[in-house]
């Protein structure tokens, strides 16, 4: 998979692919992330790439023009599957997008600042608009690394126990069970005797049972919406 990413704040974006999981995938070649800076199209010599809003109000907006030039670059190079808004107003980002992204060639993604981007750049261009939660952020960009992190760990191949992702929270619309590592005894506190009892079947049954009363407890929405 190839990933392009357009920003006014690359340097926000220079270290969060290269650890960890999201190295490992770039060393096996499954994943290129490729950072553009936005001024590389802007419109004159001082490198303007936002303007006022029309209709007044405070904040900048991206303008189209350079927007659109860069896309429109881009898109000589590779044929995108999908060209992404990281917008609060967006579709809220959950593991079955995450899936349905990571099974993709090449995608593009578009980080706002200031105010956002040009309407008319989003009916043009922009085929999905993808929001990280309720809240706002100063930009795209550290939502564009968790959406690049999502997808990319569910890159076939990515993970070396290919079972792993399968087992993550999310994955079935469960919360994951709980999880131990030596020693069995720490602090007065003992770990499940079924985890150390060697019975393959037992020890699914009560992961399966820990993880829908974690769900049931914390969670409830998710079973509602299976
Ligand atoms: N840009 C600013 N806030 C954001 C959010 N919550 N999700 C995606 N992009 C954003």
């Amino acid at each position: 998979m190839h990933i392009d990413i357009i920003t006014v704040q690359p340097d926000l974006l220079a270290s969060p692919f290269s650890h960890s999981i999201m190295k490992r995938a770039q060393d096996k070649g499954l994943l290129t992330v490729q950072v553009h800076h936005l001024r590389k199209w802007a419109i004159n010599e001082y490198g303007q790439v936002d303007d006022y809003q029309y209709g007044g109000g405070a904040g900048m907006v991206m303008m189209c023009e350079p927007l659109a030039n860069a896309i429109e670059e881009l898109s000589t190079e590779r044929k995108f599957d999908e060209i992404i808004y990281l917008t609060p107003d967006g579709k809220t980002l959950n593991q079955k997008t995450a899936n349905m992204l990571s099974l993709k060639q090449n995608l593009l993604l578009i980080c706002g600042h200031y105010k956002g981007i040009d309407e008319r750049i989003r009916e043009k261009y922009v085929t999905l608009e993808i929001s990280i939660g309720d809240y706002v952020l100063s930009g795209g960009e550290l939502a564009a690394a968790v959406l690049v992190d999502a997808i990319g760990r569910l890159i076939p191949g990515v993970l070396g126990d290919e079972t792993s992702a399968l087992t993550d929270s999310f994955q079935d619309n469960l919360l994951a069970p709980p999880v131990y590592t030596r020693p069995v005894e720490w602090n007065g506190m003992k770990v499940p005797d079924v985890l150390m009892s060697g019975d393959h079947k037992k020890i699914e049954d009560w992961r399966y049972e820990q993880a829908l009363q974690r769900t049931k407890e914390r969670r409830p929405d998710l079973l509602r919406d299976h």
